[in-house]
């Protein structure tokens, strides 16, 4: 009946990749497009969750799971609130994309891999974080002392490094588009 008033169905749809991907860029930007065609969105993101409902969380690999727990059970009340959900989590495990996966339903979860190189997300190193992470001043940092496992089958990856986030977006929105319909 919500999506029925909202005139669209609703779902996750998870970016996962490393610090400085383009992860937010990419939800921002698609966030705006959707609700430029009267969709309704809500963004979920690493950086200001993790200031709120998460912030007792660290950076242990218990820690992201439980972080990554209850951004599923989060998502999953939006999704059956009839929102749109974007969700941007570094979010480096796959047993944890999976159980949001599960969480949701398999049939309202799109997985976007935002593929940067660790070399380009070091080169932008955006919020410095590299540099110290380098430096041995952050504990396990994802990809230099913490391990990213690559998703095995995303819904779409994307190349920020060969793409232009208006050209990643484009492509996002396609499918995205098309599973409003269903
Ligand atoms: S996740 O691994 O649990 O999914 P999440 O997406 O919430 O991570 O938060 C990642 C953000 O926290 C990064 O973009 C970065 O700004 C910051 N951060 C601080 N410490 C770390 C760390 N040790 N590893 C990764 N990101 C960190």
């Amino acid at each position: 009946m919500r999506n029925d008033l909202n005139g669209h169905h609703s779902f996750l749809i998870w970016f996962t990749g490393l610090s400085g991907s383009g992860k937010s860029t990419l939800a921002n930007l698609l966030e705006i497009v959707l609700h430029e065609n009267e969709l309704r969105t809500y963004l979920l993101d690493g950086d200001s969750l993790r200031l709120g409902l998460n912030k007792d969380l660290g950076f242990s690999v218990d820690d992201r799971s439980e972080n990554i727990r209850r951004i599923g059970e989060v998502s999953k009340l939006m999704v059956d609130a009839g929102l749109i959900t974007i969700a941007a989590f570094v979010s480096p495990f796959e047993k944890d994309r999976q159980l949001v996966k599960d969480i949701v339903g398999a049939e309202n979860y799109l997985e976007i891999f935002v593929d940067t190189s660790l070399e380009e997300c070091m080169n932008r190193d955006v919020k410095g974080l590299y540099k110290k992470a380098l430096a041995g001043e952050i504990k396990e940092f994802t990809g230099i002392s913490s391990p990213y496992e690559k998703p095995s089958n995303p819904s779409i990856t994307i190349s920020t490094e060969e793409q232009t986030p208006e050209e990643a977006v484009a492509i996002i929105l396609e499918t995205v588009l098309l599973k409003l319909a269903k």
